[in-house]
């Protein structure tokens, strides 16, 4: 993947770039700049690849044409920056080389310029091979000279043009919000900054623009996108940094449908564009009590079936001592068949147990469908009545591997999601090559939090309630589904929005089902407030994960492979150090420390 090179501003250095070069171009003079990728001396002629981020091309120090650039090519080192001018030839018969864009050709150097000199870098540029990830990231201008990273930067740039050419094409207008400002609550911990001009007093860096998007409906910008920076100091996983790039929008008199469709679009010429990938539109969607029922997870990869079978009314009646004591304290039990599991040994087995334990469960029940019967610790304890029925359930074929879960409907669902998904790894139930997106759609508004004794926003405070649920929030509050929906792909949430709540009464009252009490609401959020009370119009908006979307989109393992500068799993910068200490006087200024 290359971008087209602008041959303008370029006479002093370079009349080509690396990887422009063909046959068409022999027998003309030509200058190239770039560094030394590696060396080698064949009966006295020395070869370079010289590399810059357009390709590399094959230079020739020939001590008979040249003798003067001969002797300096010798003096040539790997990351050596040079200028070179020679004349395009022919590779010789038989040293064409297919696998390389320039390699029909060579450069016979007549004048060799050195640049700059380089030290000799901690691993080699030209290797995709292993390098240890904290090396990387503290050299990572070096990192970023070798092929992956630098696709990774130019299909990140060519995926934000074209959302940016797609939303013009749409009427959007990219508009910028504020980077110091107040706490948007989505869910994480805010980084803060200090203000020295009001002692004692906090900016914090936004968890996302959600609260000034919706301020631009009201302003009248009834189509907004950025693409933007969003900060949220969170536990660190490989799909989360501290901080990320959002493609954020909002728009005025649409509805759920609405938006759905027109981002449907952009994703699909997104994959289209640089993947070649036919996306069949609209995208499936899933409600997300199906997604938990089916899947475990909000966020389901359905890339692959083996979905999760409720057995409560197998075992509605059963004497087994742990399943009868989950069903009576309101617990479930869920079910998967791995096809072809049963050649699974006992320790494989037991080590599925490790992967449930993770999310909770206390246990993992198994059964193996061999040809001359069930084999199992626990079907003992089973009435024969119970038997038929789960066989008939699971549609237990000889070879399968019957997998249990029973306890509380989040831990039940949560560690058979993630065994489902380790199983689909391990078992090689998954087609890495497919691409399988959902919306996840039918979202409740709140969740309780025991702990807390109160009501949490499912996605944030500001969505809207569907239309026949608006009277639920005084009887019902959990019953009250919302207007959210959320765009996943391979079981990764790419991208969530909701239409939001434009009236200043609806607002308030999700303010008091949340607990967050009047006073508390003006002081965080009495500028929105005040807002809505401003002929807001009807408006919703999404955002998307840049990060997570192109880590899709390129295969790889982390959305550190596609960020230039990452921050590590501690959310340090290893190339900067940063964050770091400061002087006593910086903590003095911002009234941090007393004199
Ligand atoms: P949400 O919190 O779902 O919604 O964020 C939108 C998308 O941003 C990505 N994302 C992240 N990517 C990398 N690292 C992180 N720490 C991280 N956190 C989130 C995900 C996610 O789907 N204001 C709302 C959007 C709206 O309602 O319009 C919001 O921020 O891909
Ligand atoms: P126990 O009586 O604790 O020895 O458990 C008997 C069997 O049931 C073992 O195979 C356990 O792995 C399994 N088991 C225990 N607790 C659970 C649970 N909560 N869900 C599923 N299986 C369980």
């Amino acid at each position: 993947m290359s971008v087209q090179f602008n041959s303008s501003l370029t006479a002093a250095f370079r009349s080509h770039v690396c990887g422009a070069l063909r046959a068409e171009n022999v027998a003309t003079n030509v200058k190239l700049s770039g560094w030394v990728q590696n060396w080698r001396d064949h009966g006295g002629v020395v070869f370079i690849d010289l590399r810059d981020r357009y390709g590399l091309t094959q230079v020739v120090f020939n001590p008979e044409n040249a003798p003067e650039a001969h002797k300096l090519a010798h003096t040539l080192r790997g990351e050596f920056v040079i200028q070179v001018e020679g004349e395009v030839v022919n590779r010789p018969e038989g040293t064409v080389n297919v696998n390389m864009a320039t390699g029909e050709i060579e450069v016979l150097v007549a004048r060799i310029k050195i640049l700059n000199k380089s030290e000799t870098p901690p691993f080699a540029i030209d290797e995709t091979s292993e390098v240890g990830e904290n090396v990387r990231l503290q050299y990572r201008y070096l990192d970023l000279r070798r092929q992956p990273l630098q696709e990774a930067m130019i299909v990140r740039h060519r995926v934000t043009k074209l959302i940016r050419d797609y939303l013009d094409q749409h009427s959007f207008l990219e508009i910028e919000t504020p980077v110091l400002t107040k706490s948007t609550p989505e869910g994480a911990r805010d980084y803060l900054v200090p203000s020295r001009t009001n002692p004692g007093s906090f900016f914090a860096l936004p968890q996302s623009p959600q609260l000034f998007k919706q301020l631009l409906m009201v302003a009248g910008f009834d189509r907004y996108f950025q693409i933007v920076k969003c900060f949220r100091d969170e536990d660190l996983r490989a799909d989360r940094q501290p901080e990320f790039t959002q493609i954020d929008m909002e728009l005025a008199f649409v509805e759920q449908d609405d938006i759905i469709a027109l981002v449907e679009g952009m994703i699909a010429l997104i994959f289209k564009e640089l993947n070649g990938f036919d996306s069949s539109l609209p995208y499936p969607r899933i409600s997300y009590q199906d997604a938990l029922d089916k899947y475990g997870l909000d966020a389901p990869d359905i890339r692959f079936e083996m979905e999760l079978i409720d057995l409560c009314d197998v075992f509605t009646g059963t004497a087994f001592k742990v399943f009868r004591s989950v069903l009576d304290k309101k617990g479930i039990i869920k079910g998967l068949n791995l096809k072809g599991g049963a050649s699974l040994s006992r320790k494989e087995i037991d080590d599925l147990l490790e992967v449930v334990k993770i999310y909770g469960a206390k246990g993992l029940a198994w059964i193996k469908v061999n040809e001359d019967g069930w084999q199992s610790p626990i079907v003992k304890f089973f009435e024969e009545s119970e038997v038929a029925a789960l066989g008939q359930a699971m549609a237990a074929e000889a070879g399968d591997l019957l997998l249990f879960v029973a306890d509380k409907p989040v831990i039940t669902n949560e560690s058979l999601g993630h065994l489902r998904l380790h199983l689909g790894e391990k078992m090689g139930l998954i087609d890495a090559e497919k691409l399988a997106f959902c919306w996840v759609i039918d979202f409740p508004m709140f969740a309780w939090d025991e702990q807390e004794k109160r009501h949490t926003a499912i996605h944030h405070p500001f969505t809207a309630p569907l239309d026949e649920d608006l009277d639920k929030l005084d009887t019902d509050p959990l019953a009250v589904k919302a207007k959210a929906y959320d765009l996943v792909l391979n079981g990764v949430e790419v991208g969530g929005g909701s239409i939001r709540i434009h009236d200043a009464g609806i607002q308030g009252k999700v303010f008091s089902l949340l607990k967050i009490e009047e006073d508390e609401a003006r002081e965080k959020f009495g500028f929105l407030l005040d807002a809505l009370s401003f002929g807001a119009p009807p408006h919703g908006g999404i955002a998307f994960g840049l990060d997570r979307l192109l880590m899709l989109l390129l295969k790889r393992q982390s959305i550190r492979e596609v960020i230039a500068f990452p921050k590590t799993q501690k959310a340090t910068c290893l190339l900067s150090g940063a964050p770091n200490t400061v002087s006593p006087r910086q903590l003095r200024e911002l009234a941090i420390k007393k004199a």
